[in-house]
């Protein structure tokens, strides 16, 4: 695709320019597990081409499903223009894709170090310290990646907005103390309707795209978008450990990325209207949302086009009022994961982060509230039911902090 399109119509169009010329008007899957070999020389030359991360040849097959899937080649294009990168790679979920760009640019690259900025993913957090991949990790401040870096370091990993507290790095300030060392973005919160990694000089934008991605809670999937370089990296990894997305998934994802950006405003809309009621209410000793507490690294509008519909909140009451809370709402649902259209709620340090070594883990007292496409009254009076079966608190927030919310208007 050639035009310089906005994003909300290259959300639409991208990866379908074919379509016309095919006769169809909806995303075609191929379910095919195999395929047709013209002959065996060129069977053999397409099979290693693409056991080595390369596309199928022109004048050969795509042999068999673990090494390429036009399905889901489809939704990888449309991704890697949404993401401004050469390319994309498709995983069977973000636990796998994260694997891959481990394995990628560890063990596969002759190197043996990762530095992650924390606070991560439960998952993610789990997987660097397991030692399963043969790395070892330094975790560190956003500030601190340079000394934390060292001879054997092949990847700096960092995610921004971060789960589950919204913490914020400034990806530009990483990558410049990464030097030569590859930058991976976790862009699951943020998505790239708000933000871009590669063109604030990351390497990598991974998702966990079985969130906002998809959508609607039906697809578990992760794609990391890069150049084509890396990405021949990484589907080699993905051919020889078979963590591939099923073309079903890939034709839910590419429908999905149809109606981000249009979902993404509509939940950061409701999830602002929360974040100003949840400032107000004695029960809530904290709000963690990018701009509540000011843009003390300049981010909104330089680095993200919009706060977003992650929101995590600190209980005046404790682990027991989170606890009472969780159990009480009615249209939020008691569930992990995020990004779809019906609201969520979680305790992280139980659940999400529950891998996550104690003094890194976030505190018992703290929930976190994926923001979805019902009614935000509805949302908030799902909330305040909940709160009225907690004991009466009293100094609520909002004097301090919603001036410098209402300052950070949304670009998106
Ligand atoms: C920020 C982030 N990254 C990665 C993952 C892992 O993705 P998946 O569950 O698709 O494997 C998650 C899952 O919750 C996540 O929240």
């Amino acid at each position: 695709m050639t035009a310089p399109w906005h994003p909300d119509t290259l959300a639409v169009r991208s990866g379908r320019s074919d379509l016309e010329g095919l006769g169809v008007h909806a995303l075609p899957i191929d379910l095919s597990t195999t395929n047709p070999l013209p002959d065996i020389e060129r069977g053999g030359d397409s099979y290693e081409a693409m056991a080595m991360g390369g596309r199928p040849p022109a004048d050969g097959s795509m042999v068999y499903a673990r090494l390429w899937n036009p399905t889901v080649a489809r939704f990888e294009d449309a991704l890697a223009e949404l993401e401004h990168a050469e390319a994309s790679v498709a995983f069977s979920s973000g636990m796998a894709a994260m694997t891959a760009v481990i394995l990628a640019h560890g063990p596969a690259a002759g190197k043996s170090h990762v530095v992650a900025v924390r606070p991560l993913y439960g998952g993610t957090d789990h997987l660097l310290g397991s030692g399963l991949l043969g790395v070892q990790t330094t975790y560190c401040d956003p500030t601190e990646v340079a000394s934390a870096i060292r001879p054997d370091t092949g990847l700096v990993v960092v995610e921004t907005p971060a789960n589950p507290t919204l913490d914020i790095a400034d990806i530009a300030a990483v990558v410049a103390q990464a030097g030569t060392v590859p930058v991976v973005v976790d862009n699951t919160f943020a998505t790239p309707v708000l933000q871009n990694p590669i063109a604030l000089g990351a390497a990598m934008s991974l998702h966990s795209a079985t969130k906002y991605l998809g959508g609607h809670g039906d697809v578990i999937a992760g794609v990391v978008a890069c150049s084509e370089d890396t990405a021949e990296a990484l589907r080699r990894v993905r051919a020889v450990t078979g963590g591939l997305l099923h073309p079903l998934g890939a034709y839910l994802l590419h429908r999905g990325l149809t109606t981000l950006p249009v979902r993404m405003r509509a939940q950061q809309e409701s999830a602002r209207r929360v974040v100003e009621w949840l400032l107000d209410r004695p029960e809530v000793a904290e709000v963690f949302y990018p701009g509540v507490d000011g843009d003390p690294q300049g981010i909104l509008g330089r680095q993200m086009r919009g706060t977003g519909a992650m929101i995590a909140m600190r209980m005046r009451g404790g682990y027991s009022a989170a606890s009472a809370v969780v159990t009480s709402t009615a249209l939020f649902t008691h569930a992990v994961s995020l990004g779809g259209v019906d609201s969520l709620i979680q305790h992280p340090a139980a659940l999400t982060h529950r891998p996550v070594p104690a003094d890194a883990r976030p505190d018992s007292d703290v929930l976190r509230l994926s923001i979805g496409l019902e009614n935000a009254d509805d949302l908030i009076a799902d909330l305040a039911g909940a709160f009225s079966t907690l004991p009466p608190a009293a100094d609520p927030m909002k004097d301090r902090f919603v001036d410098q919310l209402q300052g950070t208007e949304s670009q998106v």
